[in-house]
């Protein structure tokens, strides 16, 4: 619980969310993602093993969504936080509580948008030379 903001945000491992909640935390945070295709929006959310949610009563926040091994890697596809409450320190401890789950056996891997390419190193991620992708086609 983060009460430095005055407002209290509970944060949730693998909590029950709805497509339709991803979806617009998706579009509040300014995330580009298949919004608009419920069918892969609801993919999204069952098949990712390791997400960390973050809540302002019943309103959702943030989202960490990630897929892992729980032993060797570990990809964080989405990383988003609310335009309202974006900088309050909510995308950091969504990040901490996924380093927490996974131990210090798991390497972390994420993609960053071009807007966060400065956020990363300040919550303790290294630039890496040696990624190779396949890029979607849609
Ligand atoms: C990028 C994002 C996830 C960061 O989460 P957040 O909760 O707003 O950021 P935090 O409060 O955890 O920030 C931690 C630190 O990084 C800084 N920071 C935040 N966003 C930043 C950005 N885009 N670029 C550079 N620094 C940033 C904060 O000022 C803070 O600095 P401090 O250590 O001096 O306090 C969030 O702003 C967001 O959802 N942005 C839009 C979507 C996006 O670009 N997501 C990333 C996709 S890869």
């Amino acid at each position: 619980v983060d009460e430095a903001v005055g407002v209290k945000i509970v944060y949730r491992v693998n909590a029950p969310i709805t497509g339709r909640q991803l979806a617009q935390i998706f579009s509040a945070s300014g995330l580009r993602r298949p919004v608009k295709d419920p069918r892969r929006i609801s993919k999204m959310r069952e098949h990712a093993n390791l997400t960390i949610t973050a809540w302002d009563g019943k309103e959702l926040v943030g989202v960490a969504r990630a897929l892992t091994d729980f032993a060797f890697c570990c990809y964080v596809s989405d990383l988003g936080v609310h335009a309202d409450y974006q900088r309050r320190g909510i995308g950091r401890r969504m990040l901490q509580l996924i380093r927490q789950k996974l131990g210090d056996e798991v390497m972390i891997l994420l993609l960053s948008a071009p807007e966060a390419m400065a956020y990363y190193p300040r919550v303790g991620f290294v630039k890496v030379e040696n990624a190779w992708k396949i890029a979607r086609a849609r």
